[in-house]
């Protein structure tokens, strides 16, 4: 079936957390300049970024079919155009969703890649000092994601939740599949979903501009069963079971209001 398919390259990018090896490609192993070096960033973007997201963002993103966010045309100036309107696309490096939003539906960005849309987004905002990165903000908040909030909120419970006719999430996520970290291992659901890319399905960025300004809570883990038949059926469908919604809002929500008073080691 299709989504066995799409299941295994998936859970194949899942685990790397969008790594940069910066020396490698600004300097080259000669020291020599990094290609494309010259251009500006809209030229940039239109020469090196365009044609990679083309063939890998492509296929879904130049559409709205299937509940996909649009953000890309095929070609680079409206695509520009569209991702500029994208809140949190078009920002700082260690802020932007392109680079942090891991493995999904789609794949996450290849090293080379992230390198690729590292440079253009540096040239976009030369001035840019890397504090206050959304980056930076995601590993605070994964400190603000208490092992005693975990338990009490009972979060874990969520692996056990039933789909119509596939099983429990449970079975499909136990290892962090698409993005998505719903394991029966409490232990180790505790620690994948503090870090990235997992904690980016419980908490959503938000953007005033360019300027990354702070997280709320995603729905996402709700959204995806819920409306996936609406979202061409891909998914298998599931209505979550009241007390493990609660479960899983309480523990964004404590999360949120331990980050917001500061007081987390
Ligand atoms: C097989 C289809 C598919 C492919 C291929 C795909 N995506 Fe996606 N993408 C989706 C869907 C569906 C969503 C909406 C669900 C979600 O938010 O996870 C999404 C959401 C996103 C979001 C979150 C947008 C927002 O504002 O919430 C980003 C960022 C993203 N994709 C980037 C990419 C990049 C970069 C690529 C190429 C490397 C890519 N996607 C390839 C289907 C795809
Ligand atoms: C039979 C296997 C299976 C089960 C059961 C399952 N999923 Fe998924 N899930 C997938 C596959 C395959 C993908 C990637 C393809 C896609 O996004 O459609 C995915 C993707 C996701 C995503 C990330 C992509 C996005 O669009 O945001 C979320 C969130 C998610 N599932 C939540 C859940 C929840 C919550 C449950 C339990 C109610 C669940 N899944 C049960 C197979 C499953």
């Amino acid at each position: 079936m299709a989504a066995a398919v799409l299941w295994a390259c998936a859970s194949e990018s899942a685990s790397t957390e969008a790594t940069t090896s910066t020396s490698a490609a600004t300097t080259g192993a000669g020291g020599g300049t990094v290609d494309g070096a010259e251009l500006s960033a809209p030229d940039y973007f239109a020469a090196k970024v365009f044609p990679e997201f083309s063939l890998t963002c492509g296929a879904c993103h130049t559409s709205e079919e299937n509940c996909v966010p649009k953000f890309m045309e095929n070609e680079p100036s409206p695509t520009y155009e569209l991702m500029r309107q994208h809140p949190g696309l078009i920002v700082p490096p260690d802020s932007s969703n392109l680079r942090l939003y891991g493995a999904h539906s789609g794949p996450n960005l290849t090293a080379t890649q992230d390198e690729t849309v590292r440079i253009w987004l540096s040239k976009e905002f030369p001035d840019d000092t890397g504090e206050n990165s959304q980056r930076l903000a995601l590993r605070a908040l994964g400190d603000c994601m208490s092992e005693t909030d975990y338990e009490d909120s009972a979060f874990n419970a969520l692996a056990h939740q039933q789909t119509a006719d596939a099983g429990p999430c449970g079975a499909c996520h136990k290892t962090g599949e698409a993005g998505t970290w719903i394991g029966f291992n409490a232990a180790d659901m505790y620690d994948k979903t503090k870090k990235l890319p997992y904690i980016q399905r419980l908490f959503r960025a938000k953007f005033d501009g360019s300027t990354f300004v702070g997280f709320g809570p995603s729905t996402r883990l709700f959204d995806k069963p819920e409306f996936a038949a609406q979202c061409g059926e891909r998914h298998p469908q599931g209505l979550i079971d009241p007390q493990k919604r609660v479960a899983t809002e309480t523990y964004i929500q404590d999360a949120l209001d331990a980050y917001a008073s500061g007081n987390c080691q």
